[in-house]
């Protein structure tokens, strides 16, 4: 972990309440990991006093891309950030996906729920190194919420995009888009990150079919490094179960761990 607090903000691209920011913090780009996610302090004095959670959107060793929607005042105060201004930031924090749960040659899943396709870029660039096949599943409630796509698809990935009101694509929710492709053909593994109605049903859905998945929890996090408290959540351990703090044992998890609220 490393405090970067003179981390430059190099590019700023947006999409109405979606920002991605290109940060220049070559010593946490160079540690990153694909499901890590780093603490930002949104403002230079103390309000807000908490920084927010941010999940990786991608990383090398100049820096790291950082992907969120405005969803009130600590990422309002970080929206109007312009190129050029300090980013106080640390990481990368939590433990990432398993990449190596892919097999070379097999298909993977990635299915992203709106801000949460977040930290499935970094992954699915990682997984098509290894050699494994990633297909992204995108879905959001109108076609305004998956604004990546385009990025996604010139990355060269398949996408396979789906709205709730049939905006753009699949009509209805990406579990159930993302169930219909496994029903044809089962791939190797299943990661996905977004709302935790969404991990539910597709929890659900890959336990019934046998396919193994990792699922990146979301809470509300204070400290990000373990002392706050702020982020427990019941998971299930070789004792029956128990409460772990999401920034130090997570924010990823197997699937068949998840004690879903
Ligand atoms: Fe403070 Fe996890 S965010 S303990």
């Amino acid at each position: 972990m490393t405090i970067e607090r003179d981390a430059r903000l190099r590019e700023v691209q947006s999409w109405g309440d979606h920002f991605l920011f290109v940060v220049d913090a070559p010593d946490v780009g160079r540690a990153a990991r694909p499901g890590q996610f780093v603490m930002v302090k949104v403002a230079e004095g103390t309000d807000p006093l908490l920084r927010r959670p941010l999940g990786i959107h991608d990383a090398d060793k100049k820096g790291l891309a950082l992907f969120f929607k405005v969803a009130g005042k600590g990422t309002e105060i970080l929206a109007r950030k312009k190129p050029g201004d300090r980013v106080d930031l640390i990481g990368p924090l939590g433990n990432g996906f398993t990449v190596a749960a892919a097999k070379k040659g097999r298909t993977a899943y990635l299915v992203g729920g709106g801000r949460g396709i977040a930290p499935l870029f970094f992954l699915a660039r990682e997984l098509a190194a290894a050699g494994a096949r990633p297909v992204v599943f995108y879905g959001g409630r109108t076609v305004a919420d998956i604004p990546l796509r385009d990025k996604l698809e010139k990355a060269g990935f398949e996408v396979r995009c789906s709205t709730d009101d049939g905006s753009f694509g699949f009509a209805g929710f990406v579990t159930a888009l993302a169930g219909r492709e496994m029903a044809k053909a089962k791939p190797a593994v299943v990661y996905a990150c977004g709302p935790d109605p969404m991990m539910k049903a597709l929890a659900a859905l890959t336990a019934k079919l046998g396919v193994p998945a990792e699922f990146s929890l979301e809470s509300v996090m204070g400290c990000g490094i373990g002392a706050c408290w702020g982020c427990v959540h019941r998971i299930k351990d070789e004792n029956g179960d128990g409460w772990i703090k999401i920034c130090e044992e997570g924010p990823v998890f197997p699937g068949e761990r998840i004690l879903w609220p």
